[in-house]
């Protein structure tokens, strides 16, 4: 946690013993001004380690510097991130401890802004704001309301609970407690000849993430995998498949002994119309392939009779929200989660991903984060959306 010269620097105490509380090890740098509001004791104390605060300090640099500090961590929390912090970090000056960390930082950043409403709405707050996004920071608040300085607005930092529950996700609730998940991971092999195949870039992270966030939730779940490089999550079903074709038989079979379907996998829409027996061998300049359309897992899964809890995603590429809306009402889905796919950040094979959710007449944004902590909120909404259903 790095904590900026703002007067909701108090608030940060809180946030360290909630961190605390959901099994957390926190480690807190401040930065000069911070400490005018908030002693470095106070979060000494709560955290149990001790603080940092300069960048050139041989005693700390040898202990825990910035670089250490930075790999330390699994995720970085600026709370709260004055209009001055928001600015040195969007434009990558790293001239102390806190603005040096975030540079060095690889792992998933959360910022909480707090400052003057009127600091908040300056165009060049905002313009940092956007910058901070479009590099895959998250944003967390502000909230609106009555501000240290006696204005009403924009500006208040986040309460420490809320910022803790979007870093850590829910203190796992057991909101599928009961109930039993089959979810669909990683990509398919489509068979050209004995040696060669057409595939994609799904790592299976995603639906392995959604296993392990479903088991967490208290779910019994079967994992319908792609080949991936990734482990068997334990305490789960796992049947390894490679074709589109066998992952249909395999989803299909098991289905409708399922209270939820998420289908997270990259499924081949074509394969090979024939898959020749013997190497094929190179002839012409150019040559042509015959694909043949695959069966759809998921708009069929949606037909059962026995129909479990349906959730697909949607990979897109571009016009995000008119394909997902368009595939949620033609699948006849009761959820569907919606990615960018082909950029920088998240989707495929990325360690974040970010998420549209649509479900009829609603949708939730779940902000960029890595996919373990999106998976537990995926779950959680997928686990509201099915009780408000059965209502
Ligand atoms: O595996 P990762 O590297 O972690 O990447 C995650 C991911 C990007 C693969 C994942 O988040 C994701 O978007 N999965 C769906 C990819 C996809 O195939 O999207 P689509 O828009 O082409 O398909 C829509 C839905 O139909 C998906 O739920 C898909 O599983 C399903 N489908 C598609 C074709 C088919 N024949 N049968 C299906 O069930």
């Amino acid at each position: 946690m790095a904590v900026s010269g703002g007067i909701a620097a108090y608030k940060s105490a809180e946030l360290i013993r909630l961190l605390r509380k959901q099994g957390a090890e926190v480690r807190v740098v401040m930065t000069r001004s911070a400490m005018q509001f908030v002693g470095p004791l106070t979060f000494q104390a709560l955290s149990g380690n001790p603080v940092h605060s300069e960048l050139l300090d041989a005693d700390q640099e040898h202990a825990m510097g910035h670089i250490s500090l930075a790999r330390w961590a699994d995720a970085l929390i600026i709370a709260p991130a004055t209009a001055n912090t928001l600015a040195k970090c969007s434009h990558g000056l790293a001239d102390d401890l806190l603005s040096t960390l975030y540079l060095a930082a690889t792992c998933p950043v959360y910022v909480a802004p707090a400052m003057n409403q009127a600091m908040w709405h300056k165009p060049v707050t905002q313009e940092n704001i956007q910058k901070l996004k479009s590099h895959g920071v998250i944003i967390i608040g502000p909230e609106p309301g009555e501000q240290a300085c006696g204005e009403t607005g924009f500006g208040r930092m986040s309460e420490p609970s809320d910022i803790c529950r979007r870093l850590i996700g829910e203190p796992s609730a057991a909101c599928l407690s009961g109930l039993k998940v089959l979810i669909s991971a990683g990509p398919t092999r489509e068979p050209l000849d004995p040696i060669r195949y057409i595939t994609n870039r799904s790592s299976g992270k995603m639906g392995y993430a959604l296993a392990k966030a479903a088991l967490k939730a208290g779910a019994q779940v079967t994992l319908v995998s792609g080949p991936v490089a990734l482990a068997a999550p334990a305490n789960t079903e796992i049947v390894y498949v490679e074709t589109a074709a066998q992952m249909y038989a395999a989803v299909i079979a098991k289905a409708a002994e399922h209270d939820i379907y998420i289908g997270a996998a990259a499924v081949a829409d074509y394969t090979p119309a024939l898959t020749e027996a013997e190497k094929i061998k190179k002839q012409a300049e150019q040559t042509t392939l015959t694909l043949q359309k695959t069966k759809d897992i998921l708009a069929e899964v949606a037909q059962l009779a026995e129909r479990p809890f349906t959730v697909g995603f949607a990979a897109e590429t571009h016009d995000l929200e008119h394909y997902a809306q368009d595939k949620l009402a033609r699948k006849n889905l009761d959820m569907i989660a919606a990615n960018w796919v082909g950029r920088d950040l998240g989707g495929f094979d990325s360690e974040q991903n970010a998420l549209q959710v649509f479900w009829k007449n609603g949708q939730k944004s779940l902000a960029m984060t890595d996919k373990n902590q999106l998976a537990e909120q995926l779950i959680g909404l997928i686990a509201e959306r099915r009780e408000f259903n059965h209502r």
